[in-house]
This record gives C-alpha cells, structure tokens and sequence, in this order.
C-alpha cells in the first residue's frame, strides 16, 4: 500500500533539499576561493594580463635609515613582499619561505635582492623593520617610509591593504594581499609569485630567471 506525502511533509521535504543544495554550494565556493589564494602546488607564478604596469619608481627608509630607491638595487633581481611586522602568520610564513628560496639557490641568491615593505608604517619604524627582518635572514631588508611613500608604493605593485581592528584587542591588523614580485636587474617587472609558493618551486623559478639573465 503507497502512501501520498501530505503537503506538509513535502514541504519540509524540499526545505532539506534546498538546505543540502545551499551547504554544498558555500562548501564549494570556500574551496575554489581557498584553492585561488593559497598554494596549490603548480608554478607559483600568476599571469598578468598584458598592459597591466606593475611596479614602478618608489623612494623609502631602509632599516638602517638611510634612503632607498628602485634604482639602489638595481643590477640585481628585486624579490618583494609587502606586509607588516604584527601580521600573525601570513607575513611570517612568507618571509621564512623566501628565506628557505634563497638557501636552496646557493650561489645564485647573491643576484637576488629579497625586500619586505611594509603597508603598516605607523608601527613599522626602520628598526622594527631591522628587528623583524633580521629573524628570517639578514639578506632581506626591510623598507618602511611616510604613509604618502608607502600609499604610493603600495598603489604602483597594486596591493590591496586596509586596517582591520581586532573585537577584543587594543591593535589592529592589516588585511594585505599577499603576491610576491619580481623585478629584474632593470628594476622591470618580471612576474608574480602566489603566497604559499613552496622553497623549491621558486627558487627554480627564480634560478630560472637568474641563468636567463646571464
Ligand atoms: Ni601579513
């Protein structure tokens, strides 16, 4: 004997139905957003659409003081993050991957210059900056400037960074995007690396360049 379903129980039914479908749906976005923005595994390089300029002049205050333009490290490949030294862990993770890059490079890390600018200057003092650098590997130097330097900086690589405050905390953080930049020993835009680029995978790549460039 079949039963017919009252029209409430089809109701409640379809309701379960479209509550699935929807969790399936969030879950589905929050991989394909997770996927796009953290290591994946293959090249590390991003594509940049052709007429996109990225990069440019900047003028900032090295950790010891003293002031720096794209044109003093020129002659050598520019590896450049931008962050902040409270970030508490995407900033770090980064910074300690360059780091293990530049190991796996050997000799060649002498043509690579890494830099970390931060998007934070009101807490970021050059000394911070030293302090904060020094942890991950003394090759890198730490830049930071006026907040109309780093405004411009920020504008010219494209990096999306704002304040965030904290519910429960007396700081802020920074909400920052995290590519790491390329520029060649011309100081030219090269390519761009996606946060959670394996060691290995961008010190081939970056050998690659370095063995390109003679
Ligand atoms: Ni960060």
């Amino acid at each position: 004997m079949r039963r017919t379903p009252s029209l409430p129980v089809l109701f409640v039914l379809l309701a379960a139905l479209l509550a699935i479908a929807l969790a399936a749906g969030i879950a589905w976005m929050r991989l394909n957003t997770r996927s796009a923005s953290s290591a994946d595994g293959t090249g590390g390089e991003i594509a940049v659409a052709t007429g996109i300029q990225i990069g440019g002049p900047y003028s900032l205050i090295a950790q010891d003081g003293s002031r720096v333009t794209d044109e003093t490290f020129q002659g050598k490949f520019q590896l450049i993050f931008f962050g902040f030294t409270f970030c508490p862990d995407v900033c770090p993770t980064e910074l300690a991957q360059i780091a293990a890059a530049m190991e796996r490079m050997g000799p060649d890390a002498q043509k690579v210059q890494p830099i970390f600018i931060t998007v934070d200057p009101e807490r970021d003092t050059p000394e911070a900056m030293g302090e904060y650098v020094r942890h991950f590997d003394p090759r890198i130097i730490g830049l930071t400037g006026s907040r109309e330097e780093i405004d411009q900086v920020i504008s010219a690589y494209r990096v999306f960074a704002r304040k965030v405050q904290e519910p429960n905390s007396s700081q802020y953080v920074m909400d920052h995007s995290t590519f790491l930049y390329l520029l060649g020993p011309d100081g030219e835009f090269v390519t761009m690396y996606r946060y959670g680029t394996e060691p290995d995978e961008l010190a081939k790549s970056l050998k690659g360049y370095v063995d390109a460039a003679g």
